[in-house]
């Protein structure tokens, strides 16, 4: 079925200049970027949205990393867009990421690891809603 799930794009990434290549694996992938701001996230609404990891030892040095530049927030539509996002984006340690993939091909570490995506449909809705309202998604 038709789903669509919530992407951010990282400070290592945009730092490094490599939105548009990212995108890219999305579209080509069959993945339509239904909806796209670039933002930089105070610290409490990185903790927020990050708030299921706040019991984790790295989750003060996620939030830091997260707010240390410009990210950019996105939905993704597709067949099965949760999945097809995951299978594009690779592993979440770059290590073990299979090639040609997005984490293989261009994160640095673990935690700079250049992309996010939502881990479920139920996730994805409730990540979607956190960063969108409802007209500013346009499939
Ligand atoms: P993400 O999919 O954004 O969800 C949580 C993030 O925590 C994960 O990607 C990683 O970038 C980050 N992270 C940092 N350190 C670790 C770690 N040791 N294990 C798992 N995730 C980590």
């Amino acid at each position: 079925a038709t789903e669509r799930t919530l992407s951010i794009i990282k400070p290592d990434a945009t730092r490094r200049n490599l939105t548009g290549k990212i995108n890219a694996r999305f579209e080509e992938a069959g993945l339509r970027i239904v909806a796209q701001k670039r933002v930089q996230l105070t610290k409490a609404q990185a903790g927020q949205f990050y708030s299921v990891h706040a019991e984790r030892s790295f989750f003060g040095e996620l939030v830091d990393f997260m707010i240390s530049g410009p990210v950019v927030v996105q939905v993704l539509e597709g067949e099965g867009a949760v999945a097809r996002n995951r299978e594009i984006m690779g592993a979440t340690n770059p290590a073990n990421a299979a090639p040609g993939t997005i984490r293989a091909d261009f994160a640095e570490s673990v935690e700079a690891n250049s992309v996010h995506g939502s881990d479920s449909a139920e996730n994805a809705a409730i990540e979607i809603s956190y960063f969108f309202s409802g007209c500013e998604i346009v499939g």
